[in-house]
């Protein structure tokens, strides 16, 4: 019997159940079934004024904000360090940082978690990815901050 004859027989609800599980999960590195393989930026040198409105999250520790594909974030000891918005894995755009653990990246497409420094330090499903975040330069000058490569 073919998987998809096997889904069938088992129903609709049961199926999904069986599937679902693997529409993100039980992918590799390789593989890219609805979106993603967006290109790491690169030649990155921008420069965010702090006191402008739209960038007051970056005021506080833990805030980030979103920049040419780019998450900017003052850590939790008030370093401001960037990392790549486009995930290492399968580089969807969907990157961003959180206040657990020391301040991580994540990316909850697959469940890849990576430290400040762009290592890969958890992964949802063994094997995810083991390949590092890109990191971005950031160099503060009064109220400007500039990241760079
Ligand atoms: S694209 Fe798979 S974990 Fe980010």
């Amino acid at each position: 019997m073919e998987r998809k004859q096997f889904l069938k027989s088992l129903g609709a609800s049961a199926a999904f159940a069986i599937a679902f599980p693997c529409l993100h999960a039980c992918s590799t590195d390789s593989e890219d079934e609805d979106g993603g393989n967006v290109p790491v930026p690169t030649g990155v040198d921008f420069t965010i004024d702090l006191s402008a409105p739209e960038n007051a999250k970056l005021a506080e520790k833990g805030g980030f904000v979103l920049r040419n594909l780019v998450v900017v974030v003052q850590n939790l000891e008030g370093e401001y360090v960037a990392a790549s918005q486009v995930c290492s894995h399968q580089g969807y755009e969907e990157v961003l940082f959180a206040d657990v653990d020391g301040g991580i990246f994540y990316c909850d497409v697959h469940g890849s978690r990576f430290e400040q420094d762009g290592t890969p330090i958890y992964e949802k499903v063994e094997g995810v990815t083991s390949k590092p975040l890109k990191i971005f330069k950031t160099e503060l000058n009064d109220n400007m901050l500039r990241v760079f490569e």
